[in-house]
């Protein structure tokens, strides 16, 4: 069993949906240890003590960022977390944080990467006019929605959308990849070749008990 540490600083739909795939029996590999906000008013913070998940606030206000990121690392540790899952996490985690877990960051971002990195970027999809937009979860490296991809879904962009509507598609979609993109790294039936995370067979699996 793996332990998943999620790091949020919104309303935490994301990690909602990890939450009940886990509950609905669709991560079998898996279970939520530690729910960790760095902004005190994250709804995801109250969502995740209703549902008798431990959470955290570490408030990243005023603090350095390998300060800040100390803290968040020493928890994780001591919560034994396996893969850490940012889900609305709006912070830049700096290069020792990412060393400490390597290959055991995933991140969901809501377009399909390497188009429109960084804020808003349902917006800056439909602001560029493509007909086809959609979510890319992908590991963590120490560049912004940088790291190989593990799962992107596809949305349409459809002549009566706007922002709004779009993103709320997409969001939809992330839910959906989050899940098929944690249920990958913990069955470990993978290898990153270059930038390309390819499945291998079940029996080269990568991490035993
Ligand atoms: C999502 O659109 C995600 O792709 C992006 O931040 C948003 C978080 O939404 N990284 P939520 O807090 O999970 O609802």
């Amino acid at each position: 069993m793996k332990n998943l540490g999620i790091l949020l600083s919104g309303r935490g739909s994301n990690f909602v949906a990890i939450a009940d795939s886990i509950d609905a029996g669709r991560i079998p590999g898996a279970r939520i240890a530690i729910v960790i906000s760095n902004r005190p008013d994250a709804p995801g913070v109250e969502t995740a003590r209703k549902r008798g998940l431990q959470a955290l606030l570490i408030p990243s206000k005023d603090k350095g960022r390998e300060t800040h990121d100390r803290e968040v690392v020493a928890a994780l540790k001591q919560h034994e977390v396996d893969l850490i899952c940012l889900a609305g996490y709006m912070r830049l985690l700096s290069p020792w944080f990412v060393q400490q877990f390597p290959g055991r960051i995933l991140n969901i971002h809501p377009s399909l990467l390497p188009s429109f990195p960084g804020l808003e970027a349902q917006q800056q999809a439909f602001a560029y006019g493509v007909k086809v937009s959609g979510c890319t979860v992908h590991l963590v490296d120490e560049e912004l929605d940088h790291g190989a991809i593990i799962v992107q879904k596809t949305v349409p962009v459809l002549d009566t959308d706007d922002e709004h509507t779009l993103a709320a598609r997409i969001l939809e979609q992330e839910h959906i990849a989050y899940t098929e993109a944690i249920n990958i790294l913990i069955e470990g039936n993978y290898e990153v070749v270059g930038r390309r995370l390819v499945r291998l067979q079940k029996s080269e699996v990568k991490w035993k008990e």
